[in-house]
Formats: structure tokens, C-alpha cells, sequence
């Protein structure tokens, strides 16, 4: 549970791989004599950023195994969904979404219904699984997605159920197949895992300690993700900041940015999620060099009160992440900055949220993803005495949304008939495209005939500026 550097050994090693690689056409031969037509998976991610990715690969996996897709879940052959645990209620709804495909089971008795992901990472939830829902056949962990084909291959030829969700420290798998959900934006993992352990946070107790992929391999796979035609690359990780960290080369999240920025390419580049307290004034440089790098910088404070602060395990104050926040508009005048809050942290006072309060006037976020506490089992917070009632962080909450809305507002109404680059990304509704600013910022704008602009960047006026998103007319 400390913070010291993973062994470099987290890489699965080659035989490893080769093994799965055997499974898969085992697998695939299976499949081949079971199903006349390709069987459909029906695969849905919850959570973050880094799990869409992990989903990605899941996906991938599947693809060579012999799988095709469908949205429909009464047309699959194998339902499975990637779970996530940093709240009570991502938890709650993956048990009814479970429950509720138990009459599907009883209608396709060879269905397969498989459990992934953060949640499968806790024992509690394991076993419950194991005792009270019977009819999932299959429930691995976040550490060995790469050992999807041989569990595949267990499930099929065995008809038992499978369990394999060790702990550990957690590895790295190089080489997967990934199946991406859309060509225009792309998720790029640089590392995984954190040793931060926020004292309300579950992530460090399911993905295992911060481990960090070699820059080459990172490069490679942005330069595949750019001859694809991604226009929009977003480096992930839990602590983007401490990049590098557990490798001998000579890199640190700044470099590493700035080696993707000199790749050729029209693309911009965003990251997420990065820590204040390893935000270097060197990474806001470089971001201000780096003309590839869309000026929005995500930097969750938390609380903006320090005994708050320092309750979380956060390890900044208040006044330093204040003058991170000036020094990046410094740097970079007109970034949009946003952030994520949890209201109502075990022993938080009225008077302490307020200090949240009064960090968001001074910091005038273009949006905030704001989280009322949720007790994790296992985590230092779940421990700590809990006074106020849900009734009244609801009271608080209300507050901190209308103070953000109205500052949301009041920026977005700035941006009247200003001129914003944006990539095109898809339709909104009939006739009317939308895209986001390099700020983060949607922006919706009728299709113009003769012009075909989907995923391209293109100039857009704003004309009417909403509070959450804007509409404008393409110039
Ligand atoms: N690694 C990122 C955050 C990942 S989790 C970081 O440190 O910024 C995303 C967000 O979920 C967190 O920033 C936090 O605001 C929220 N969160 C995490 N655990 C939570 C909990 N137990 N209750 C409520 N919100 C939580
Ligand atoms: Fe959780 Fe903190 Fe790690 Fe973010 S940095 S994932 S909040 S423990
Ligand atoms: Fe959820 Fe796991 Fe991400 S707990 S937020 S899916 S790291």
C-alpha cells in the first residue's frame, strides 16, 4: 500500500501474450462450430476515461476471438458489462442492470453473462455475484484483461463458472487488440493505477499502483491513432503529472507531451486527469508551447478548504492551487479550466464548504463535475465520523451548482459573436452538427449544404450562447 515504484516486470511478458494468442484461435474454432452466424456481444462500460479505454481493448479481444457487436442486448450471445466503483450509486446500477437480464438467461440458456472491471476488484462484491446471481458465467478483474481469450476459453469448453480476480499491484499488456468506438476522437492510456490514495477514493484499492507505459509504445500508438484520422488524441491516466515516475528513461509528463506535439499531424491533444499537487509550472509551459494542446486544462481541487484538504490526503492548499490557476491563465490567457468537487466530505462544515464556494467565484471554471461524498468500504473516509445529514449536503450541493451555473452562464455569454475553432464530431439532431471548443465547450451549428465539415476542423460563430453549450453558424 506504498507509494514506492512498481518492479519494472508489471510488462506481460511475450510468452504470456503468445499463450492468449493460442486461446484465441482455440476460441475462435469453438465459436466457429457453435454459431452458424457470428455470435453478437453486447458490451457496456461505466466510469471513467481510462475505463472506456480498458473497454476498447475488451472489445478488441473480442473482435479476434470471433465476436461482432450489437447495442441490441436481446440479440447477444455474450453481455458484458465493465463495471466502475468510485460512487455507491455506479455500484447500485450495475446490480439492477444484472438482475434485470436474469429472464434473458432463463429465455438463452447459453448466453453468457460476464462481469469486469473496477467493481470486480472488491471482495464484497464478489461474492456477492458468486451467491446471489447465479446465472453470471464469467467475472474477471481490472489485472488480466489480457487473459480474456484463455477465461473465454474456460467458460465455453467447461460450462462452469469462472472467477479471476486476483489482487496485485496490477501489469502492463502491450499489443492488445483494440476495438475503438469512434475514428475522429481517441483515448490514448500513458499509465494506470494510482498510489495517490485520497482518503475518500477507491481507485487506488482496484487498479493497483501507478504504472506507467514506455514513451515508445505510447508514441506508436499515437501515430497509429493519427494515420487513422483522430483528430482529437486524450492522454489518460489517474495522475497524468507523475507520468513516468517508475521508468528508468530520462521522461516526464511535459516531455512526453511535448514528443506527441511533434508528431505530424492536424490533431489537437487533451489529457486527463492531472494532480495540483505534481501540476509543474514546467507542464504549463509546456502546454503554452505546444500549439497541438488544446488550451482547457482538467485540475480536480476537491475542497477549497485546507483542513478539508488535508482530511482527503490530497496533499496541496487552497492558496497553492490558487496560484497554479493564475499562473496557468498567465501562461496561457483565455484557458478554460475545469474541476471536480465532492460536497460533503465526513466532518465538512457549512463554513468549511463555503471556502469551496469562494475558491469557484475566484477561479470562474467553464464547468465543474461536482459529486456528493459517497462512503467507499475499505477507504480511510468510509471510517470517519459522518454528521450531516443527505438532506442538507443536498441543501449544499444546490448552492455550489447554482453558484457554477451562473458562472457558466456568464462565461458562455462572453462568447457572442467570437470566432472558436472546432472539430466537428458529429450531429446533435437532424440538420444540426456539433463540436467542441478547445476549451471543452459544446457548440452546436446547423449542416451547411456543399460543406462537408464531420470530423474536421472548422471556424464557428457563436450566435446564441446558452449556459451549459452555445449555438452558432459556421463562417
Ligand atoms: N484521479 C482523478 C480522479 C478520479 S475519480 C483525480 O485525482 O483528480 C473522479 C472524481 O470522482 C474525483 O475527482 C472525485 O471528485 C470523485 N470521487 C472519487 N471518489 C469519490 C467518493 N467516494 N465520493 C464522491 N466522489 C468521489
Ligand atoms: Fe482517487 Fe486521488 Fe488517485 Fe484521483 S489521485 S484516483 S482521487 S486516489
Ligand atoms: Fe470508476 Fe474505476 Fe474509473 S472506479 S472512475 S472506472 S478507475
Amino acid at each position: 500500500m506504498d507509494g514506492n515504484k512498481p518492479k519494472k516486470s508489471c510488462k506481460v511478458s511475450d510468452e504470456e501474450l503468445k499463450r492468449q494468442k493460442e486461446y484465441t484461435a482455440l476460441v475462435g474454432s469453438v465459436i466457429t462450430s457453435r454459431f452458424s452466424d457470428r455470435p453478437l456481444a453486447f458490451v457496456h462500460t461505466y466510469g471513467c476515461q481510462g475505463n472506456v479505454s480498458d473497454g476498447e481493448r475488451i472489445k478488441g479481444i473480442l473482435e479476434t476471438l470471433g465476436y461482432g457487436f450489437t447495442e441490441n442486448i436481446e440479440e447477444a450471445s455474450l453481455i458484458l458489462y465493465n463495471t466502475c466503483a468510485i460512487r455507491e450509486h455506479a455500484e447500485d446500477r450495475i446490480y439492477g442492470n444484472v438482475g434485470a437480464i436474469k429472464k434473458l438467461k432463463k429465455q438463452n440458456p447459453d448466453l453468457i453473462i460476464a462481469l469486469c472491471g473496477c467493481m470486480m476488484q472488491q471482495e464484497r462484491v464478489v461474492e456477492k455475484i458468486r451467491k446471489s446471481y447465479p446465472f453470471v458465467d464469467l467475472v474477471f478483474g481490472t489485472h488480466v484483461i489480457h487473459k480474456l481469450p484463455e477465461l473465454m476459453y474456460r467458460v465455453l469448453c467447461t460450462g462452469k463458472r469462472v472467477f479471476e480476480c486476483p489482487d496485485g499491484d496490477g501489469v502492463i499488456a502491450e499489443n492488445l487488440p483494440v476495438h475503438r468506438d469512434g475514428v475522429i476522437k481517441g483515448w490514448l492510456p500513458i499509465m494506470y493505477g494510482c498510489n495517490n490514495f485520497c482518503s475518500y477514493c477507491i481507485v487506488p484499492y482496484v487498479k493497483g499502483r501507478e504504472r506507467s507505459r514506455e514513451p515508445e509504445d505510447i508514441i506508436a500508438e499515437a501515430k497509429e491513432l493519427i494515420a487513422m484520422g483522430c483528430k482529437d488524441i486524450t492522454l489518460l491516466g489517474q495522475n497524468v503529472n507523475s507520468y513516468g515516475k517508475n521508468l528508468d528513461c530520462d521522461i516526464n509528463f511535459a516531455k512526453l507531451l511535448r514528443q506527441i506535439n511533434d508528431l505530424e499531424g492536424d490533431f489537437i491533444i487533451r489529457f486527463m486527469t492531472s494532480h495540483p499537487k505534481d501540476c509543474s509550472k514546467e507542464l504549463l509551459d509546456t502546454m503554452a508551447e505546444c500549439d497541438k494542446v488544446a488550451k482547457h486544462l482538467h485540475l480536480p481541487f476537491q475542497s477549497g478548504n485546507n483542513r478539508v484538504l488535508e482530511e482527503m490526503n490530497r496533499r496541496y492548499t487552497r492558496e497553492q492551487y490558487l496560484e497554479l490557476a493564475e499562473y496557468a491563465r498567465k501562461v496561457m490567457p483565455g484557458l478554460s479550466m475545469t474541476s471536480d468537487v465532492i460536497v460533503g466530505f465526513p466532518g465538512e462544515t457549512y463554513e468549511e464548504f463555503k471556502d469551496t464556494l469562494t475558491l469557484i467565484e475566484k477561479v470562474q471554471f467553464t464547468s465543474l463535475y461536482t459529486f456528493i461524498f459517497s462512503s467507499r468500504p475499505g477507504t480511510k473516509a468510509a471510517e470517519m465520523p459522518d454528521p450531516i445529514s443527505r438532506d442538507e449536503k443536498g441543501r449544499w450541493f444546490k448552492e455550489l451548482t447554482d453558484l457554477q451555473e451562473k458562472i457558466a452562464g456568464e462565461r458562455t455569454a462572453k462568447m457572442k459573436d467570437k470566432i472558436y475553432t472546432v472539430l466537428c464530431e458529429g450531429y446533435a439532431r437532424d440538420g444540426i452538427l456539433n463540436g467542441r471548443t478547445q476549451g471543452n465547450v459544446m457548440i452546436e451549428f446547423p449542416e451547411v449544404e456543399g460543406r462537408d465539415v464531420l470530423g474536421q476542423f472548422c471556424e464557428v460563430k457563436v450566435t446564441e450562447p446558452l449556459t451549459w453549450i452555445v449555438r452558432g453558424e459556421l463562417v
